[in-house]
């Protein structure tokens, strides 16, 4: 199984990431508690997983058939109540699902960028899906439906080279050493 809840759980402590972590200073986990947070594009749901593992409520969003049906498989197999407890999953495309949703505080977006070539995440699960689902070029529209849905703020993870989501200038953006992640706030915070 390429996701798996179980073994994410068991790496955990070794990874030690906490809440000063980008990403995870990112969507405010560091600033705020029970976040709602919405991943609009949640793939291996490793994202995913850290934000529910520091505390926030995530709702996963999935519009690939085989990469939804190994979240639902991963949701289904994991044991730790607390941490399934926390972890919603929608097989849909959200561009449609925001459209119709509740308001999150934060809405994740990490869409595959058509030049993408993950250096930094050259893992072979991250390549084995880009094998899968190829590039997510209609990405941009994502932005400005995330920004209706949000409370508080869209965060949009990129290589540290690619340009902004749309051409939308963040309000910051916080580098790390081969990824970017750019801030839209949407609230004084
Ligand atoms: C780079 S991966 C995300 C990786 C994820 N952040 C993680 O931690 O594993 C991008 C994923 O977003 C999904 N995706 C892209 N656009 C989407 C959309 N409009 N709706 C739902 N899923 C989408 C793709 O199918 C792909 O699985």
């Amino acid at each position: 199984m390429i996701i798996n809840f179980n073994q994410m759980n068991h790496d955990w402590p070794q990874r030690r990431i906490g809440k000063q972590h980008d990403v995870c200073r990112a969507v405010g986990l560091h600033r705020y508690t029970n976040l709602q947070i919405a991943d609009a594009t949640a793939g291996l749901a490793r994202d995913a997983f850290i934000f529910a593992k520091l505390g926030a409520n995530v709702t996963m969003i999935e519009r690939h058939t085989a990469i939804a049906a190994a979240i639902q498989q991963a949701l289904e197999a994991c044991e730790d109540i607390d941490l399934k407890s926390r972890l919603q999953f929608y097989h849909h495309d959200s561009r449609e699902f925001l459209k119709h949703s509740d308001e999150y505080d934060v809405i994740y977006l990490d869409p595959m960028f058509p030049s993408d070539n993950r250096t930094a995440l050259a893992k072979k699960d991250l390549q084995r899906l880009q094998a899968i689902v190829g590039h997510d070029s209609d990405s941009d529209e994502l932005l400005d439906l995330a920004k209706h849905k949000a409370r508080k703020r869209v965060v949009v993870k990129r290589h540290k080279y690619t340009p902004y989501l749309d051409a939308q200038t963040p309000s910051l953006s916080i580098n790390g050493s081969s990824m970017r992640y750019d801030i839209y706030l949407m609230q004084a915070s």
